[in-house]
């Protein structure tokens, strides 16, 4: 596996991810009882947008300046992407004074935190973190990275297996996120498997699956398997599509499964992608929205 999060840091994808994590956490958050965060697939935990276009191997394109580069600074964002802006604003900060500064383009951040920062920054101290990653360079710099952090654990491991070894936990309460690199052709059969598994776990688990779309039968065919797992709990998908189905870009649209959501964030998430959808826009027919697969009663 060649994957490296960086040349995707802070796109399109990135975006939706992490600013619907936040508001996943903060939904978990309404009760006071404390819960784990289980991120299966963390990868690094931060990034350096400065070096998004040489990734680690060869040369690309940096993604970041069409995902958070266009929401950057505007004044109009949405609260969730209010929240999402100022957690970076606030990593970029702290993450330029711990390692004596650093220059970035313009006004933009330097310093990009993944799912794990992002969460870890929002956790309570009744809450606490688990964060795997099975690539060995991208475990080492995570678990570097999160050396001393209180109530943070990093774990080099396969996270389907993560899901399996660590719920349900003594907290009764979780939320995994599950992000994949979609590499490999049986990744959407390990994330059907690992739900099956997490859910038997945990009946009442929090679950957030990402999602490429680049062939919407193929996405198709994932809610079929899903729906078809029994007593599947209330679930919805927010999606954020770029551009059209038939568009040239190989990847025009990504989505969340959320199983499990807290109460009340369909609505706010529903908003959210609607708003992204033109600002994010890369070709005709981009779109964005919440859609329930299985409603709540
Ligand atoms: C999309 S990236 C994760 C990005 C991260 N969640 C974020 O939002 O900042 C996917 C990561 O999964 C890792 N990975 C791939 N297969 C894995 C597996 N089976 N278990 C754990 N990590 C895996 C890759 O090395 C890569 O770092």
């Amino acid at each position: 596996m060649n994957y490296r999060h960086h040349f995707h840091a802070a796109n399109f994808a990135d975006v939706l991810k992490h600013a619907t994590l936040l508001r996943l956490v903060a939904g978990l958050q309404a009760k006071e009882k404390g819960f784990l965060y289980l991120d299966s697939h963390a990868g690094r935990g931060g990034y350096d947008l400065t070096a998004a276009a040489t990734g680690t191997t060869r040369e690309r394109e940096a993604e970041w300046p069409n995902g958070l580069g266009r929401i950057w600074g505007r004044r109009d964002l949405p609260p969730e992407l209010q929240a999402y802006v100022e957690a970076v604003r606030v990593f970029d900060q702290t993450t330029r004074t711990a390692s004596g500064g650093g220059k970035a383009e313009g006004d933009f951040p330097r310093f990009y935190p993944g799912s794990p920062w992002l969460a870890q920054a929002a956790l309570r101290v009744q809450d606490r973190a688990l964060l795997c990653e099975r690539q060995p360079d991208e475990a080492a710099a995570l678990a570097d990275s999160f050396r001393g952090v209180r109530r943070c654990s990093v774990q080099a491991m396969d996270g389907y297996t993560a899901v399996r070894a660590y719920l349900p936990p003594p907290e009764r309460r979780a939320l995994v996120l599950i992000d994949p690199p979609f590499e490999a052709a049986d990744e959407w059969t390990n994330v059907i498997t690992a739900l099956r598994e997490g859910l038997a776990r945990l009946p009442g688990g929090t679950f957030a699956v990402w999602y490429p779309l680049t062939a919407r039968a193929r996405v198709d065919a994932f809610y079929r398997q899903l729906l078809a797992l029994s007593k599947l709990p209330p679930c919805y998908t927010v999606e954020l599509l770029i551009a059209g189905d038939g568009a040239a870009l190989k990847v025009w649209g990504c989505g969340l499964l959320v199983i499990n959501p807290p109460w009340g964030s369909a609505r706010p998430l529903d908003a959210m992608a609607r708003w992204l959808a033109p600002v994010l826009a890369q070709g005709d027919g981009a779109a964005g929205g919440v859609h329930w697969l299985v409603p709540e009663v």
